[in-house]
């Protein structure tokens, strides 16, 4: 049985101004009643592909009077996620699950979700956005990631399709994938890192000062946005100031659903980004500067250097990459570490744990919790066939918590050794920010712990996520602490 058929269909005939944008999109479940001129529902989204079409049209509707409700039956099709094969009987005959990682439903409750998958299908198909493959094992996950030549990153790694292209290294196989990744090494390296260290110490500082006296701040905008935010965009050459240029329309990009009107205005917004980029680039040939997109634009390899479009698709990843992920990884540990009083206080007692507390959290509540890869042959997963030009998602969130790797894996155990996680993927697109990312939190961590160390986030304000896209990771964490001073 197909779990979207029981998605029903609404329309509030009071809100409904007949605007008729429905019926544009979807003539199948939507019309206009010519007496009354608003829309009404003809048909109830009777497959998988008008479930989804149905989804659009709520999020497209521009008074909000669409609604796709789920009834009992869909709330266990959240748990049916793991139910091995729950349509045996399709022609195919594949493990098919209802898994749709942008759904409200989801969100709610990830590690469950992937709990189930992990236990009774590890290996599942769902029909969600043109149909993909979950894999939430860590070995399959591993296997796959590693193999390149079975599992392309090409032409994008999100599902669904963002729309966001040229992102280089990301969307790059071998043997491009190593000539871009080269020239990117230096920026994360140890001598890197000793460079930007008094720098991110000091734009955390700052960003403590702006509300230590008060009592209060919001850790997300205050804190951990503006300062993976600045750190990237200094070394990339952007002015730090202007950060939120730059992350705001990321950050709403990475919390949107597909296809919301949140989604359009990030795409729209990310077009300034693109000018600002290309701006940047033509700005250092004729006027070079310290930083990052100087060196790109003038790194040669056997005498060739990158084209303007391979420039772009550098710089851009060093900004997606650099900025919401890191954000989403310190509003997840200090989430934590407000709701776990007495664990916090052991990094307080003992700030050598930090490090290793720091792998932890990104392993329990991994920040991006997935990529997908796009098959190149026909290739056998487990005991799944999986065709050329199918889609695989590799969960790395779930593999994250798979018992087989790790004791204990929904418990945070500070001193976790080894934690081979795969926050950071694995293969040859490893994540280059990693040690960045790392040093970043350790400072953020640290200075927080001293400076207000008693903090407490307001539980019932904290906006957690309602659809994964990429990051995983609270947009809201409002504290309160005891007043200090200014540094
Ligand atoms: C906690 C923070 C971060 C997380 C969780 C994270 C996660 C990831 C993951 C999972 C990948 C692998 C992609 C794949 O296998 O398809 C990746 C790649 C990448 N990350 Fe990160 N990242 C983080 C921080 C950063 C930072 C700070 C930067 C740079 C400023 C960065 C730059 C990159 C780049 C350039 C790649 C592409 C590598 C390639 O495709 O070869 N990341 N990241």
């Amino acid at each position: 049985m197909d779990k979207q058929i029981q998605k029903a269909l609404s329309i509030d005939a009071d809100v409904c101004q007949g605007h008729g944008k429905c019926v544009m999109n979807c003539p199948t479940l939507f019309a206009i009643d010519a007496s009354t001129g608003k829309a009404f529902v003809k048909t109830q989204p009777a497959n998988a592909q008008l479930a989804q079409e149905a989804e659009m049209a709520m999020h497209d509707c521009p008074e909000r009077a669409i609604s796709l409700t789920t009834n009992e039956s869909r709330q266990d099709s959240v748990s049916e996620a793991s139910r091995p094969c729950i349509d045996e009987s399709m022609p195919q005959d594949i493990p098919r699950v209802d898994f749709d990682h942008n759904s409200r439903e989801f969100a709610a409750d990830p590690w469950r979700v992937y709990g189930e998958l992990r236990a009774s299908c590890p290996i599942a198909h769902t029909d969600a956005h043109d149909g993909f493959w979950i894999v939430s094992k860590y070995a399959d996950v591993v296997e796959i990631a590693k193999d390149d030549a079975t599992f392309s990153s090409l032409p994008t790694t999100v599902i669904p399709d963002t729309g966001v292209y040229n992102l280089i290294p990301l969307q790059s196989d071998p043997p491009d994938l190593q000539r871009y990744r080269m020239p990117l090494i230096r920026y994360f390296t140890p001598a890197a890192l000793k460079k930007y260290e008094p720098e991110i110490r000091q734009f955390t500082s700052d960003c403590i000062d702006t509300f230590i006296e008060t009592g209060q701040c919001e850790l997300v905008t205050q804190f951990a946005n503006p300062i993976p935010s600045m750190t990237a965009l200094d070394f990339i050459g952007f002015d730090p100031l202007e950060w939120h240029d730059f992350a705001n329309p990321m950050h709403l990009l990475s919390y949107s659903a597909d296809g919301s009107p949140e989604r359009e205005q990030a795409l729209a917004d990310l077009v300034q980004i693109d000018s600002r980029i290309e701006d940047a680039i033509e700005a250092r040939f004729v006027n070079p500067q310290a930083d990052a997109i100087t060196e790109l634009t003038q790194y040669e390899k056997d005498g060739v250097r990158f084209s303007s479009k391979e420039l772009h698709g550098l710089v851009k990843m060093l900004l997606f990459g650099g900025l919401d992920t890191t954000m989403a990884a310190a509003s997840n540990a200090l989430l934590y570490l407000s709701e776990n009083p007495t664990q916090r206080q052991r990094l307080i007692d003992d700030p050598g744990l930090l490090p290793s507390a720091i792998d932890e959290f990104l392993r329990y509540e991994a920040p991006v919790h997935a990529f997908s890869r796009t098959v190149t042959t026909d290739v056998s997963i487990g005991d799944q066939k999986v065709r050329a030009g199918e889609r695989v998602y590799l969960l790395w969130a779930s593999a994250n918590r798979d018992p087989d790797e790790f004791e204990n894996p929904d418990e945070v155990v500070f001193d976790r050794r080894p934690n081979r996680h795969l926050t950071f993927g694995i293969g040859a697109h490893r994540c280059l920010g990693a040690p960045l990312a790392r040093l970043e939190l350790k400072i953020m961590l640290e200075e927080i712990l001293r400076r207000i160390p008693d903090f407490k986030i307001d539980a019932a304000k904290v906006k957690h996520p309602e659809t994964v896209t990429v990051i995983w990771g609270r947009s809201t964490l409002p504290t309160s602490f005891t007043p200090g001073s200014r540094a």
